[in-house]
């Protein structure tokens, strides 16, 4: 059966969807992105993930391709003509088609291309066993907030991680605290139960997985602390675990060398990621 993609305007197969070689997202990486979620079939917490579109265009000041509803029919029917259950809603906005110039071009209507994937997250070995994450220097720009199409520290970082045997690379500041991950959010767990995960701010994406957790950890009566962690704190952490719509929550069991929590993943780890897993299948 063949794919379908959205772009700009048609759905069309997916192995013959084009965008102009003038696109400024082609040319500038002028563009923003969102990772959607896929369970049953069902686009999960698809609200807040246009909600943080709208953020990233509007910080960016390109417009918005089309209105919210129309934007929600596209999405779900996407997801319906590609006859996705489990997998990943992917959407692009790039400020358009023009003639090569740095400036903004004075009229150009923002472009849009919508594509979905069939992924079932993390292999089984990999939940029950955890994850190996790796640290590198976190080189990005200050508007980390921003979910930019320019990703190259973040594509560089993770094929680090992947070519010393790891799944994803923490990102350090220049204060040696972890930001977060090339394509997730960074948690930890300490002796006595605190979750700790690094406060909202330019330094990283608000994760819309992150603010799904936080809200499942208050009706828990959880103890979370937002606030920057060092690695040596991680590194001497009870649990870790890390947050995206791919993975949602995964343990991790090692941290560069050392292993956490004796290279099992921890019980409260497994405890939110039964949570998440339960709040996706709703
Ligand atoms: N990445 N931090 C960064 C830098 C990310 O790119 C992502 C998402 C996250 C987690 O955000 P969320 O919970 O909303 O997925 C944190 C997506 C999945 C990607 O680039 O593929």
């Amino acid at each position: 059966m063949p794919r379908f993609a959205y772009v700009n305007g048609r759905y069309v197969a997916h192995r013959e969807g084009r965008v102009h070689i003038e696109d400024r997202g082609y040319q500038f990486a002028d563009g923003v992105y969102e990772v959607v979620p896929v369970f049953d079939g069902k686009l999960v917490d698809e609200e807040p993930h246009l909600d943080r579109l709208d953020y990233s265009l509007g910080e960016l000041k390109i417009a918005q391709p089309c209105a919210r509803p129309a934007l929600r029919f596209i999405c779900r029917e996407l997801v319906r003509r590609n006859c996705l259950r489990r997998g990943i809603l992917y959407m692009q906005v790039t400020r358009g088609v023009a003639s090569r110039d740095h400036k903004f071009p004075a009229t150009v209507k923002s472009a849009l291309v919508v594509t979905t994937k069939n992924y079932g997250g993390p292999t089984p070995r990999m939940i029950e066993e955890g994850a190996r994450v790796i640290t590198i220097p976190d080189i990005r720009w200050a508007r980390c907030d921003i979910k930019s199409i320019s990703l190259l520290p973040n594509v560089l970082g993770k094929q680090q991680a992947v070519e010393r045997g790891a799944f994803e690379a923490w990102l350090i500041d220049r204060n040696g605290n972890v930001t977060e991950g090339t394509s997730t959010n960074a948690w930890i767990v300490t002796s006595d139960k605190r979750v700790i995960t690094r406060q909202l701010g330019n330094a990283i994406l608000a994760g819309v997985t992150r603010a799904s957790l936080r809200k499942l950890m208050a009706d828990d009566g959880y103890k979370l602390e937002e606030r920057p962690f060092t690695l040596a704190e991680a590194k001497s952490a009870a649990e870790a675990f890390l947050t995206s719509s791919t993975s949602l929550v995964l343990p991790i069991t090692q941290i560069d060398d050392d292993r956490i929590g004796g290279g099992k993943p921890g019980p409260m780890t497994r405890k939110l990621r039964e949570a998440m897993l339960a709040y996706v299948a709703k």
